[in-house]
């Protein structure tokens, strides 16, 4: 186990690189198990999550290999089934993405349910709906679900929510299915259009991926291809806004910045400079911030996986503001621990009211999950003081290579084995 130690109080100064999208890459990975060829994704981050995955397609009989620091080959040719019985060693949510995967290449797949942060009920019924459209029959039970089909026919699917997993899997599932598959009330972020982008590369027909309705018409094969995942955006707007937290001037770069514009404008509206310079961003502290109230949205609205350390940075400023948290039910458990470092944060359903003190004190926390964990970072980083961060396993599924980013831009954070 081990803890991220902080010394807070140092402005952010430098530049840091984005790495690959983990949402992403958690898709890409387990479609190249569509193909019967060999597949290269370039730009993979090296996460925990990534990790996991190498190990659920290495148990199935695909042959992962890295062949430099970022680029993964996969070759599932030799996958004749995907029949997972053990619980995977440590589930994650994307493991999802099997569902589709084996439904579209062979018509059927068992497996443990998936895992994932604890951030609400999680449910997966958009999935099942998208499967059954198609002609998939699902069995259910506490512990595993199975799908199976005789054949998948094109269909047209209306998600009542745009979930980001039941679009992405409905997709995945639709690539092999005769005729057309329409998904309406799709989601739109970024890692959506670039999983479909990644399966057109192989072959696939897919259009309107990043708009409302995405067309997939099935085709007979897909054939093996290199492809690059985007730059992480929740990565990239971690780092924007520990920039704000810390008064800091930082560049971004490797990045997309169409992509980070939701996080963009409200820094804006908080009153950071931000300047584009092509593939990065400078983001600098430039007079007192004000604070704003926000509401997460699917893309292209304020992404739920940033709310967190926004959170962080409306605590560090004087006066009120509110977030109001729409996509997930349950995602303000962090909140006691930032209260433990003096926040003065109230929860009730799905708001939270934030009375900003301006100061934030150092103490032990323990990151409840992912983004969680990196927002505790972004408070240690504004605290007066020391912060001890405990469950950083959590931080270590999403974030790549985080300390040592963050120490390149002058923290003072250390791991500590214990
Ligand atoms: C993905 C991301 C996660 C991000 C989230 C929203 C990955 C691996 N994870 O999670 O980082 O926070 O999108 O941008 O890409 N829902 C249902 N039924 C379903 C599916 C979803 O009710 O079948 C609900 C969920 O409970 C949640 C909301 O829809 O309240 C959004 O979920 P979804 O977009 O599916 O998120 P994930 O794919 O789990």
């Amino acid at each position: 186990m081990s803890k991220f130690i902080i010394e807070g109080g140092t402005k952010l100064k430098g530049k840091v690189n984005i790495s690959g999208f983990k949402n992403a890459a958690l898709a890409i990975i387990p479609s190249t198990v569509l193909c019967k060829e060999k597949c290269i994704i370039e730009n993979i981050p090296m996460i925990e999550d990534v990790k996991v995955y190498k190990e659920i397609l290495t148990s199935i009989g695909a042959k992962v290999e890295m062949i430099d620091e970022t680029s993964m080959e996969i070759d599932a040719s030799e996958v004749k089934e995907i029949n997972i019985i053990k619980a995977l060693p440590k589930n994650i949510r994307a493991s999802y993405y099997m569902w589709g995967v084996g439904l579209g290449r062979f018509k059927r797949v068992s497996m443990p349910l998936p895992g994932g942060c604890d951030i609400g009920e999680r449910k997966f019924d958009y999935h099942i709906k998208g499967f059954e459209a198609l002609g998939a029959t699902v069995e259910l039970t506490d512990k595993s679900i199975t799908f199976f089909a005789d054949k998948l026919i094109g269909n047209r699917i209306y998600l009542d929510f745009a979930s980001v997993g039941a679009t992405i899997n409905i997709m995945l599932a639709a690539v092999y299915a005769v005729g057309r598959t329409t998904i309406e009330n799709a989601a739109k972020e970024p890692h959506i259009v670039d999983t479909a982008n990644f399966l057109n590369a192989m072959g696939a027909d897919i259009k309107g991926a990043g708009t409302d309705v995405i067309r997939i018409n099935g085709v007979a094969e897909l054939k093996g291809c290199t492809y690059g995942v985007i730059p992480d955006q929740i990565e990239a707007g971690t780092y924007m806004v520990a920039a704000a937290a810390t008064k800091g001037d930082i560049i971004i770069d490797g990045i997309i910045p169409k992509h980070l514009e939701p996080i963009t404008a409200k820094l804006v509206e908080m009153g950071m400079g931000i300047e584009e310079y092509g593939d990065s961003l400078r983001v600098f502290y430039e007079k007192e911030l004000v604070p704003v109230n926000i509401k997460t949205l699917p893309y292209p609205g304020f992404p739920t996986d940033l709310q967190q350390p926004m959170a962080v940075l409306l605590s560090s400023l004087h006066g009120e503001s509110m977030i109001e948290e729409s996509v997930f039910e349950s995602r303000f458990k962090y909140v006691d621990e930032l209260r433990k470092m003096g926040a003065d944060i109230e929860v009730s359903d799905r708001i939270a009211k934030i009375k900003g003190t301006g100061v934030l004190t150092g103490t032990d926390v323990n990151a409840t999950d992912l983004r969680a964990g990196a927002a505790l970072i972004v408070a240690g980083l504004v605290a007066e003081g020391v912060t001890e961060i405990n469950g950083i396993y959590h931080i270590d599924r999403g974030y790549e290579n985080i300390e040592n980013k963050f120490m390149n831009l002058g923290a003072r954070i250390k791991r500590i084995k214990s």
